[in-house]
């Protein structure tokens, strides 16, 4: 996994996530990808009200690229993060990362207009340090 990224590839991110609220709500409709993603998600959200909940999500994506980014607010933030999904919290398994970020990448490919597949890939590359230090905190 990549762990350095130059300014340019996080400047990329950054623009990229704010292109994706021009249109419509990104996270609205990456919390409906991923409930979808897997049977065992969908229970996890049974009780979120997904318009209480999306500016904390618009919040933690942006926590993933500082966290990338080597910025000590970043890993502030994907610490209590990493504290709030663990098994003695929400417990979420491990195993469900994946789908977070395919749905995150699902998300931006649709409500991005300049998305590439290249850009997806950094994406992904992007949020991974973050999500491979929350799922080690399981
Ligand atoms: C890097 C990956 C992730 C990030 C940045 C992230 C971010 C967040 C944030 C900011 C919140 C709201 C604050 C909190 O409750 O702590 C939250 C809540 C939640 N997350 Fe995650 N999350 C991630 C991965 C996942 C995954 C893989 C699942 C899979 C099921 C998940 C399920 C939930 C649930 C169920 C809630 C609670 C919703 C509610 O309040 O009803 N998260 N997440």
């Amino acid at each position: 996994m990549k762990k350095e990224f130059t300014k340019q590839e996080i400047r990329q991110v950054k623009r990229s996530f704010a292109r994706c609220f021009i249109k419509e709500d990104l996270i609205l409709r990456f919390l409906n990808i991923i409930v979808e993603s897997h049977p065992e998600i969908a229970p996890h959200f049974k009780n979120t009200d997904f318009d209480q909940i999306k500016l904390l999500l618009r919040q933690g994506i942006n926590c993933t690229i500082m966290y990338a980014e080597g910025v000590f607010a970043g890993e502030f933030c994907i610490e209590e993060l990493r504290v709030s999904h663990d098994r003695k919290h929400m417990a979420i398994n491990p195993k469900y990362y994946p789908y977070w970020i395919r749905s995150l990448v699902q998300a931006i490919s649709e409500l991005d207009p300049e998305y590439t597949d290249e850009l997806g890939e950094l994406w992904a590359e992007v949020v991974s340090p973050a999500i491979y230090y929350m799922a080690n905190g399981y």
